[in-house]
């Protein structure tokens, strides 16, 4: 069994995800892509339920990118459909597994139903304490840092904030993550090699794995891969193998 060659203590603390291969995944069997992100609900589970086994902390998710309104108007609305039916349906299991329910990216954007949904289910997990699953959601990292930085702007225009005391830790905690620690490990699906406009600032030193599955067919094992992929790097955050090994 492959779970059972993880090293449970040289977990990351924080795995990020891009699920991405559901048009795909459905256009393979003749079916439309709303089939494809209708199938994509059952690996969310698959790998929160795991994470939350294993012990680890963080689970972001990318669902939704600032860059997916261009998509069309049909297959949004379906998303946007598919994102409340789906929390209704969970919430139940988030509180029985002492999971709790975060989100980042521009809310304000999503239609006000699915808004109000989201975050009624956000407060009503704040306190589980098992593991923390974020929802990015209408996420963009280039919007995040734009907005930190009109944050931080408008302070040191009102004389509240010296440009010498811009930080990287305080850039940091103006930024929609900063409850969280950065991710160690990021994973894609369906073969695509890029990062797409998520968490650009915190996984500056992410170790990154691909796999050309597609996310409907994305299990527990396909997880536990990844991670054996991770234990398996030498993550040395600049300096030598030498010093790292010493
Ligand atoms: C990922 O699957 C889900 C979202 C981006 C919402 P895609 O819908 O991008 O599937 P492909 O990449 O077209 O196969
Ligand atoms: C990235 O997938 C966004 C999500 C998974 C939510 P996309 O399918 O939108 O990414 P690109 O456009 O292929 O880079
Ligand atoms: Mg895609």
């Amino acid at each position: 069994m492959i779970k059972e060659q993880i090293d449970l203590n040289k977990l990351p603390r924080h795995v990020a995800i891009i699920m991405d291969g559901n048009g795909r995944w459905a256009k393979k069997q003749g079916k439309l892509r709303v089939f494809g992100h209708q199938n994509g609900v059952l690996p969310v589970r698959e790998v929160t339920e795991a994470a939350a086994e294993l012990g680890i902390e963080f689970i972001t998710l990318y669902a939704f990118s600032t860059e997916n309104w261009n998509r069309p108007k049909s297959e949004v609305q379906a998303l946007m459909s598919l994102l409340i039916s789906t929390i209704n349906k969970e919430v139940k299991v988030l509180q029985k597994n002492n999971i709790r329910l975060q989100t980042i990216g521009d809310l304000n954007a999503l239609p006000a139903k699915s808004r109000d949904e989201l975050l009624r289910a956000v407060e009503a997990t704040s306190g589980n304490t098992r593991l923390t699953l974020v929802l990015a959601l209408s996420y963009g990292s280039r919007f995040e840092i734009i907005e930190a930085t009109k944050k931080i702007a408008l302070a040191v225009t009102n004389n509240l904030l010296k440009p010498s005391e811009i930080t990287e830790e305080f850039f940091e905690s103006n930024l929609m993550t900063h409850n969280t620690p950065h991710p160690e490990l990021m994973i894609r699906t369906s073969g695509e090699m890029r990062i797409s406009n998520f968490l650009l600032w915190q996984l500056a030193y992410a170790e990154l794995y691909f796999t050309p599955v597609l996310w409907p067919d994305f299990k527990k094992d396909d997880f536990y891969k990844a991670l054996l992929d991770y234990q398996n790097r030498e993550r040395r955050f600049g300096k030598t193998s030498e010093q790292i090994e010493s």
